[in-house]
């Protein structure tokens, strides 16, 4: 069976992209049918031209498509990706997520098989609480959440988050730990719980 998986993701450096295209890649070995999708940018310009790394990263990804209310209809499964902002979601995923109430009220949320994963400038720097933040609107939405949990190997070698892989940024702006086989064991995952679901639901 096909499941439509989407990779959500807002990155304004660059991390959460990678975290993204490991994601697309377990998906993609899970047999998925996968979307690499952002969440739209609202800083002004700026913002992010007073930022080298953000302007470079934002200047790198401009081909990716911004995700859309159809998206978020289309997939089956969704893996997030967000950066840590004082220990919560970016303003940029809350602005888009707040655009999602018709589909909402329409029940077309509801039974979407999700994971989240997040970076942050510290290994402990608030990386589970922005899972769990947006793991608080999944269960609104009445989608399934498919944490990582310690099922497998990659997890604990990635410093065994059960809710969902985390990394930290390092001062050279990439990820400091190997998480790549722990984001797509995660990917993976929700493919293979999306693909329970809509077998269980024909
Ligand atoms: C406004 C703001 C708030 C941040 N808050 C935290 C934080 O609470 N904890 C932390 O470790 N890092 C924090 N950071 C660092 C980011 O989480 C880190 O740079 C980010 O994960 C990189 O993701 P990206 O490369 O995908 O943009 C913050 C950065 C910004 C700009």
């Amino acid at each position: 069976m096909s499941i439509k998986l989407a990779v959500i993701y807002y990155s304004s450096t660059g991390t959460n992209y990678q975290m993204a295209q490991w994601a697309e890649e377990g998906g993609k070995e899970a047999g998925a049918e996968v979307k690499v999708l952002k969440f739209p940018e609202t800083a002004p310009a700026a913002a992010i031209d007073s930022n080298p790394a953000w302007r470079a990263n934002a200047d790198a990804t401009k081909d990716v498509p911004e995700v859309t209310l159809s998206d978020l209809e289309w997939a089956d499964a969704i893996v997030f990706s967000v950066p840590t902002r004082f220990g919560n979601i970016a303003s940029q995923v809350q602005a888009f997520i707040d655009t999602a109430g018709g589909l909402w009220a329409q029940g077309k949320l509801a039974n979407k098989v999700v994971s989240a994963m997040s970076t942050a400038g510290n290994p402990h720097g608030g990386q589970e609480a922005t899972i769990l933040s947006l793991y608080t609107t999944m269960y609104h939405w009445g989608a399934i959440v498919a944490a990582p949990g310690f099922t497998n190997q990659s997890i604990y070698a990635a410093g065994g988050n059960p809710y969902g892989t985390s990394a930290t940024q390092g001062q050279d702006g990439k990820i400091v730990e190997d998480v790549a086989a722990a984001v797509k064991h995660q990917a993976k995952r929700t493919v293979t719980v999306g693909e329970w679901v809509k077998k269980g639901n024909q």
